[in-house]
């Protein structure tokens, strides 16, 4: 298996008075995209928001290569080159797309042969480049915002639920731009329901269940047995098609 980059041991994150997170072990291969699945409420969304600080682990560490993320901002966790890809997309829907990139991208200079290349994975960028995001599609919505997450070259994007609402078709879309986004060898952590897009995405896979990771294995392993999917997924052949 190859080297990690990011690990998370033992962590349990409070919101409030609620105790969500109850010791996740996370641990994601350097270059692999990781799929986390589990039932709604599991604790997807806040273990991605635990990694990116805005939510802060009262026990447990987080490591993304040699570095501990405990101590450290959001921004500086940025920094590292973590890029994060929210469930509600965080498009500003006043700005324009291309003001939407800009913002983005670290120093706000985009580079152009990275842009084209972005481009060329989502066509629909370039005719709405100057207009207000907010006249986007639910699914150029979720274009743009991991095209955000791809302005600049990253060590690790954490998207959660990019194909949330989309047809068939877009989500087809979606699973060809990500295939591109692997093949740069970025490491990538993605929530998923969608098990379709799960299953040809996902090297490695995670399921999530009461705060806590009951499964960690290679996707293909649980793509090829159904009596696990249904244990841990509630699926039954045929009805993730
Ligand atoms: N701001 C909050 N205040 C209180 N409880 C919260 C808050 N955010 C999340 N929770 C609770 O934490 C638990 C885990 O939520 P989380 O959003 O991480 O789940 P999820 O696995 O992402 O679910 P989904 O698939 O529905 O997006 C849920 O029970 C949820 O109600
Ligand atoms: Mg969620």
């Amino acid at each position: 298996m190859a080297e990690p980059l990011l690990r998370l041991d033992g962590v349990h994150t409070h919101i409030g008075q609620y105790h969500i997170l109850q010791g996740v072990d996370l641990t994601v291969p350097q270059g692999e995209l990781t799929m986390l699945l589990g039932r709604n409420g599991a604790g997807k969304t806040t273990t991605l928001r635990t990694i990116m600080g805005l939510w802060r682990a009262s026990t447990g560490t987080l490591h993304f290569a040699d570095t501990g993320l405990n101590a450290l901002a959001t921004p500086d966790i940025a920094r590292l080159g973590i890029g994060y890809v929210p469930e509600n997309m965080g498009v500003f829907a006043g700005l324009t797309v291309r003001e939407n990139m800009v913002l983005a991208a670290r120093d706000g200079a985009i580079d152009q042969a990275r842009l084209d290349w972005i481009f060329s994975l989502f066509p629909a960028l370039t005719r709405f480049w100057t207009l207000p995001a907010g006249n986007l599609s639910g699914g150029q919505k979720q274009m743009l915002s991991i095209a955000r997450a791809m302005i600049e070259p990253r060590r690790l994007i954490l998207i959660d639920e990019p194909s949330k609402g989309l047809a068939p078709a877009i989500v087809d879309a979606l699973i060809e731009a990500m295939r591109e986004l692997k093949r740069t060898a970025t490491t990538i952590v993605m929530v998923e329901q969608n098990f379709r897009m799960a299953q040809a995405l996902g090297d490695s896979v995670a399921v999530m269940d009461d705060g806590r990771v009951i499964h960690s294995g290679r996707m293909s392993d649980l793509a090829a047995d159904p009596a696990l999917q249904a244990r841990l997924l509630g699926l039954s052949l045929g009805v993730h098609q």
